[in-house]
């Protein structure tokens, strides 16, 4: 069984085809990053229009790598939400008129449950498993009992985590995308320069926020000159963001054998997993705790339509499809019960 998936949430236009066997027969990604790069963030109509002028182009790349033709898709998974709702129209309209096209059904996927399920693409992992979902609009500690039951532990009370990878790089002007520079720079600094605060890292709660931390890193960044400065705010940044993760997932250890819950396995995903420390970091809590640790490969944690054809596969396989109605939503919160 061939899956295509196509993502356009934010500034990445991507489609791929994913059999059932769980190969990975194509995954193109058009990075806007040049198109985006000068204003330091992604602005929504370039995106659109950037979606609108590729996703064709994308589309008939994912077929030609795979090898196959359109008549050999047995379904389409469109990231349908939540994201920029330009980008979200032109990939789910897309989608639909390909599922018209070729008489197969049209998934609707939700982007944040697709970065929550792409471990299991490239790796054996059995529900539940605890996740640490880590992007530039979310930031979550989550059950993942099923494919579509994902219990919501503690997530962001203000900025998520990407976000403050994002402004502490606009602040320091290091360019866009921020996270990646912001971990380049923290390389060559000391990660015990500066005192930074990690809120919400006393009561085993395993909820998050950032906003605070930003605001401490931009006061010191105010009287910052020097490369070696801007290198050492990195690392301290970099650091208190791994101590916050470190405490959270202990929490949520905790968390999760209070309530009996044995689960399989420790797995990160989004943009923000991609950074070495932040995967070291989780993988030593793992280990501590005899857990199994599993990441996507870096090319599969930020943004990419293999994940939304993989979760397509895993729907399709529970007969959840969506009718061509289906409207892309902005906002589309997990509608699973959140227990803290
Ligand atoms: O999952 P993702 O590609 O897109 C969303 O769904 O949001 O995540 C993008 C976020 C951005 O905030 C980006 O700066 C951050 O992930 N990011 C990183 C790294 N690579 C991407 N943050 C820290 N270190 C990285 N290496
Ligand atoms: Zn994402």
């Amino acid at each position: 069984m061939y899956v295509l998936g196509i993502e356009s949430s934010c500034d990445e236009t991507s489609a791929s085809i994913v059999s059932d066997k769980k190969e990975i027969l194509s995954n193109v990604i058009y990075s806007q990053i040049k198109e985006h790069e000068s204003f330091l963030g992604v602005v929504p109509e370039i995106a659109a229009r950037a979606h609108l002028e590729k996703i064709d182009k994308v589309f008939k790349k994912a077929l030609q790598d795979a090898n196959i033709s359109g008549e050999e898709i047995d379904a389409v998974a469109a990231t349908s939400g939540p994201g920029l709702i330009g980008g979200l129209i032109v990939g789910s309209t897309f989608a639909k008129t390909i599922s018209w096209l070729y008489k197969v059904p049209f998934i609707a996927i939700n982007h944040i449950e697709a970065h929550a399920l792409c471990a299991r693409l490239t790796e054996n992992i059995n529900f539940p498993y605890l996740l640490m979902l880590m992007s530039g609009g979310h930031c979550q500690i989550c059950i993942v009992h099923s494919p579509s039951d994902i219990e919501v532990i503690g997530k962001t009370l203000d900025d998520s985590v990407g976000e403050a990878f994002d402004k502490v790089a606009k602040m320091l002007n290091l360019g866009y995308p921020g996270g990646p520079q912001v971990e380049k720079f923290a390389k060559r600094g000391d990660s015990k320069k500066f005192d930074l605060p990690k809120p919400l890292c006393t009561n085993f709660s395993c909820d998050f926020s950032f906003s605070g931390l930003k605001t401490a890193t931009r006061i010191i960044s105010e009287n910052i000159k020097s490369d070696q400065g801007k290198y050492d705010l990195c690392a301290s940044f970099q650091q208190t963001v791994v101590d916050v993760f470190k405490y959270k997932i202990k929490s949520a250890i905790k968390f999760a054998k209070k309530q009996g819950i044995n689960i399989s396995s420790i797995v990160i995903a989004g943009g923000v997993a991609s950074n070495t420390s932040v995967r070291t970091a989780i993988k030593e809590i793992s280990i501590q705790n005899n857990l199994p640790f599993f990441s996507p490969p870096v090319h599969l944690c930020t943004d990419n339509a293999a994940m939304i054809a993989w979760l397509g596969v895993e729907k399709l396989k529970m007969n959840e499809t969506s009718s061509l109605d289906f409207s892309p939503r902005p906002k589309w919160p997990f509608e699973h019960k959140i227990s803290i």
